[in-house]
């Protein structure tokens, strides 16, 4: 008996997929070495080492046939590519949900690579090409490369689900450290307030952890994935969702409904290209709302301000804006720490500087 084709599978519903393959993982059960593949209608197989005990799936099977593909190269040489076509596929994609996510760069053959992704991941029903990121309410261009282009989607990570459409709403799989970290920065009750909420990227975690959050989106599109995701997320107690600009929110007069804030998480900004003659950046990002931030933060408050920043003008561009923006107010800036989340462009840092305003 050839040991491949004894190989072990439980059998899930599709949708389910990514969530058990994250249990199978830390019962360290998934055999990664081989596919996920399609079992019928509406469920996969799902490659496992041992029956595994506390996991929920609906039968064991025996994955038999033809021989396995490990990886993405596998699946196109498959195709026929050649190791230098080999060489410029991506060596990073993101799979979020039932849908891939890929910067295709100089892949000679987008709609092959998105084939071939599709079959690596059979839990996929959509691969998706990643353009720019525009406009203020960083809406994504993206193209259907292979599969069924259902760019709807529910992606689990760390516990929080995150519904959404990528063919409306921005999803960046390189923030998903900064996710998690929201969510261990705060403490049960606090009050936090997330400027640019989206469908929730910061908000979830950190009212999963118990914070009761003030969440702003002003597009319509990420404004109902949030309303959507804090119900997925059975945060709807902690969770005080406005669809509006977030200064019309903080600038209230009101104190009847005025915002107060223990925390503040301003995770916006554009590519920030350097001033123009007349002194002004082009573009709209988050320092430009730290008036109306320190407006509502609560004296010793935590803000978040996170910045696309020149490498060369980190930490002191970010810094000092706050810096800045604090004085104007009579107001001094203790810097706990100015971290790197990811890289954003040639010579371009997306940069957060957490700091204490007193
Ligand atoms: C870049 S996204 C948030 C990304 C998120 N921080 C992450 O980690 O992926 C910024 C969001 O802020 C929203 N936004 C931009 N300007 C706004 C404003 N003045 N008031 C409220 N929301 C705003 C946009 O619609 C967009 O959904």
């Amino acid at each position: 008996m050839d040991e491949r084709d004894e190989r072990l599978a439980v059998v899930v519903d599709k949708p389910r997929a990514e969530a058990v393959i994250d249990e199978l993982e830390r019962a360290g059960v998934y055999d990664p070495d081989r596919s996920v593949r399609e079992y019928d209608e509406g469920s996969v197989s799902l490659p496992v080492t041992a029956v595994p005990e506390a996991v929920d799936y609906r039968e064991v099977v025996r994955q038999v046939g033809e021989p396995r593909l490990r990886d993405l190269a596998d699946h196109l040489r498959e195709r026929g590519w050649t190791d230098a076509e080999i060489e410029s596929a991506p060596s990073s994609w993101a799979v979020l949900g039932t849908v891939v996510l890929v910067d295709t760069g100089d892949a000679p053959r987008p709609e092959e690579l998105g084939e071939a992704l599709l079959a690596l991941h059979g839990a996929a029903d959509t691969v998706l090409a990643r353009g720019p990121i525009t406009g203020a309410h960083r809406e994504p261009d993206v193209t259907v490369l292979a599969g069924e282009g259902d760019t709807e989607t529910v992606h689990r990570e760390h516990g929080t689900t995150y519904a959404m459409d990528l063919a409306e709403v921005m999803f960046s799989p390189g923030n998903k450290a900064e996710r998690a970290r929201m969510g261990e920065e705060v403490d049960e009750g606090e009050r936090v307030v997330d400027m640019f909420a989206g469908i929730g990227y910061f908000t979830l975690p950190m009212a999963r952890a118990g914070a009761e959050v003030t969440a702003i989106e002003r597009n319509p599109a990420s404004f109902e994935f949030l309303l959507e995701n804090v119900r997925r997320n059975g945060v709807t107690d902690r969770v005080h969702p406005y669809r509006a600009d977030c200064r019309d929110v903080l600038e209230q007069v009101d104190p009847a409904t005025d915002v107060r804030a223990d925390r503040i998480v301003m995770g916006y900004f554009e590519a920030s290209e350097p001033r123009s003659e007349d002194g002004r950046s082009p573009s709209d990002a988050s320092h430009e709302y730290l008036d109306s931030a320190l407006g509502a933060l609560e004296p010793g408050g935590v803000v978040h301000m996170h910045e696309a920043t020149p490498e060369g003008l980190v930490p002191d561009r970010p810094v000092g804006r706050l810096r800045d923006a604090a004085a104007e107010r009579g107001r001094s800036v203790d810097v706990i720490e100015t971290r790197r989340v990811k890289g954003y462009s040639e010579g371009v840092a997306h940069v957060v500087v957490d700091a204490r305003v007193d």
